[in-house]
């Protein structure tokens, strides 16, 4: 950790975390060599609703915002099918910031290091709800064990020590749902779960 992580970590507002955050020329592992742009988030900092991914694709890379290729496009859809705007109620971050190669997953040793700048901007924005998209970002903030079958877990809001007075809450990533479409009914039913309580 240099001064500047420290600088960004200890930002008091999200719009300066964000700004400092997404001009660093973070190195803290090894995704950074692949990066075109290091991606904070998308959406409204304001918002009660905050949803984490797992790490920017190649559109996300290539444009700097979290969800705007076919995985977020088919997320927007969802929500505004549920009443939430994209633009005006949600926050959509990611546990890694950086684009791993090939879309593969994080591993531990990444997620680790890209973790205390999530950390932080959950801290900031205090969501009412915090969405969990996908087994990556429900593995990570839940430190569950990795073996749990999403399955099991999806839609049920979930208790974590660490983050009182916030509903935690499993999600199917939209990339499952665009390789399953027939699991959009359920993600639906979960996003209104989401809608009843914000
Ligand atoms: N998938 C993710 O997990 N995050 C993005 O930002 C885009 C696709
Ligand atoms: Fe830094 Fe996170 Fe990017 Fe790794 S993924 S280089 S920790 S911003």
């Amino acid at each position: 950790m240099n001064k500047v992580q420290a600088a960004i970590l200890a930002s008091r507002s999200y719009p300066t975390f964000r700004q400092r955050l997404s001009v660093h020329d973070c190195r803290l592992c090894g995704l950074h060599a692949g990066r075109t742009n290091l991606v904070v988030d998308r959406g409204n900092p304001a918002a009660r609703l905050l949803l984490i991914g797992e790490g920017p694709g190649a559109d996300e890379d290539r444009l700097g915002q979290a969800f705007v290729g076919r995985s977020g496009r088919l997320l927007d859809q969802m929500l505004l099918e549920t009443g939430i705007d994209p633009a005006r109620d949600v926050l959509i971050a990611n546990v890694v910031k950086c684009r791993p190669p090939e879309n593969r997953r994080p591993t531990r040793e990444e997620a680790g290091a890209c973790l205390p700048y999530l950390h932080r901007q959950i801290a900031l924005v205090r969501p009412k709800i915090l969405g969990l998209l996908g087994a990556t970002a429900a593995e990570h903030v839940l430190s569950h064990d990795p073996g749990r079958k999403m399955s099991k877990i999806v839609g049920n809001c979930v208790e974590v020590e660490s983050l009182p007075g916030m509903v935690v809450m499993p999600l199917f990533h939209p990339a499952y749902v665009l390789r399953n479409p027939r699991k959009r009914g359920e993600m639906l039913d979960h996003l209104m779960g989401i809608m009843a309580r914000l």
